[in-house]
């Protein structure tokens, strides 16, 4: 089990966090197409290969989550693609759910599917050199949700995968996902989150997860984008920490973040603010996918052949995220 726990460290540690660029086809086309981009198997592996050969870039990502095209693609000069992650000392991941479906009897909640034949798939992405997982439940707030069956047949799901995938001697990153989108007030974002982290927690023992060897990845603790009431980065950051301190146990190592529609300089101000005030031995760092690419991907947009800028950009979402995983993130860096 130590060696899944040097896999997460190796992750997290040292101001490093996790690029998700494990987007499925359906969602990388929206952002392709947000950017004026024609979507396909060589327009996707393009933009990701910008990223993900940014020497500078990769200092600050412990490790990246690839779809499973991405994982079996090979560069320009053929090399693949985990084996150019693990040049930078990085580590590759993998998506291994299938997506979020529609709940029978429920008009809005999802349940995530990928277990059966999820097994073999582990095994496969093994060899091809993946040594951590992703799987995204998603859960939906408004007045009558969540129902106590999304929450839980969403954790049992997480569990079930999460037990697979140590088994499959890989570290499971568990992300229950409370969407931002609504008009609840923050109160509300912290009551629907403390109870799904319960949940998972209280599945992952039933089924022996060692949560030394997992990383979960949660949302912050913040109002709905359509609420009226804003809330400033403290209240932020004292919500969020304080919901992990009560719902996650001590023995998980790492937590990192999701952006879930933040904006780029949010999602690194608040993380920023949240280990500003950390006092758990958790480490807290970053997982964002449109948090460290949104601005890469409108410059590449622009300019497909502009790869120098295009790094430029990521490079700085990745430093300035790798400061505020220690607390050390300043305004000010930001206009150099
Ligand atoms: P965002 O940071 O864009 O929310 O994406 C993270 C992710 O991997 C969602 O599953």
């Amino acid at each position: 089990m130590s060696e899944l726990n040097n896999i997460v460290l190796k992750i997290l540690s040292n101001k490093k966090g996790i690029l998700a660029a494990d987007e499925s086809n359906g969602t990388m086309t929206k952002r392709l197409d947000s950017v004026g981009v024609k979507s396909s198997p060589e327009s996707r592996l393009k933009f990701r290969e910008v990223l993900l050969s940014s020497e500078e870039g990769m200092k600050n990502i412990g490790g990246v989550i690839l779809y499973d095209e991405t994982i079996r693609q090979k560069t320009e000069s053929g090399k693949k693609i985990p084996e150019l992650i693990n040049s930078f000392g990085s580590v590759t991941g993998i998506k291994v759910d299938t997506g979020a479906k529609k709940m029978v009897n429920s008009p809005v909640e999802t349940i995530t599917e990928g277990l059966d034949g999820l097994r073999e798939r582990l095994e496969d992405y093994y060899e091809l050199g993946a040594r951590f997982t992703k799987w995204r439940a998603v859960i939906h707030i408004n007045k009558s949700y969540p129902s106590e069956l999304a929450i839980n047949a969403n954790a049992h799901a997480l569990a079930r995968y999460a037990s697979l995938v140590q088994e499959a001697k890989m570290v499971p990153i568990i992300e229950p996902e409370v969407l931002m989108s609504g008009d609840h007030n923050i109160n509300r974002c912290y009551e629907v989150t403390a109870k799904v982290l319960k949940e998972c927690y209280k599945e992952l023992k039933f089924h022996e997860v060692d949560l030394k060897g997992t990383i979960l990845k949660p949302n912050m603790v913040l109002p709905g984008d359509r609420c009226s009431i804003k809330s400033n980065t403290e209240e932020i950051s004292e919500m969020t920490l304080k919901c992990l301190k009560e719902n996650v146990p001590p023995e998980v190592p790492g937590i990192a973040f999701l952006s879930g529609g933040q904006s780029e300089i949010e999602a690194t101000q608040n993380l920023n603010a949240i280990n500003k005030i950390n006092d758990t031995n958790f480490i807290l760092s970053f997982s964002y996918g449109r948090a460290l690419q949104q601005g890469a991907l409108k410059i590449w947009g622009e300019n497909q052949e502009d790869v120098l800028n295009t790094q430029k950009i990521f490079t700085q979402r990745s430093k300035m995220n790798g400061l505020a995983s220690v607390g050390q993130w300043l305004k000010e860096l930001e206009t150099k």
